[in-house]
């Protein structure tokens, strides 16, 4: 078993607001993060595929590959977006890294030719991040 790992970036805004919840107790869960206009993240994005090598190309799966399908399936539908409103794999869920880690996994897990997803890793900053493994 091998594993390839294709980084990717983007830039989104979100807000972090339970709508079930009066103002007051999203101010006390989320703080800063229920900002009434949002705010923004450069999302670091980490695709780990798992699999054999096909003895005929030495690779698992070509990255060249993996970069076309992140791109179609997630990062056009991401960057420079407000999660909250503009993507439809995340309508309805409150975007947190960690929903979002989960709408991606769905978003590629049945679109790759080769291998199988092992993990999506999302940095939301520097030192936090997420890992989803289905
Ligand atoms: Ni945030």
């Amino acid at each position: 078993m091998i594993y390839i790992t294709r980084r990717e970036t983007f830039a989104a805004s979100h807000r972090l607001y339970n709508p079930d919840w009066s103002d007051e107790k999203n101010n006390d869960v989320y703080d800063k993060c229920a900002n009434k206009n949002g705010h923004g993240h450069n999302y670091v994005l980490e695709v780990v595929v798992k699999g054999e090598i096909d003895p005929e190309t030495g690779y698992l799966l070509d990255l060249k590959i993996l970069k076309e399908i992140i791109k179609k399936n997630v990062i056009s539908l991401v960057d420079h977006k407000h999660l909250n409103h503009d993507v439809p794999f995340l309508s309805g869920v409150i975007p947190t890294a960690e929903n979002i880690a989960m709408g991606i996994w769905n978003q590629l897990a049945d679109k790759l030719p080769a291998g199988e997803l092992n993990s999506v890793k999302l940095y939301e900053t520097e030192n936090n991040y997420v890992e989803y493994k289905g």
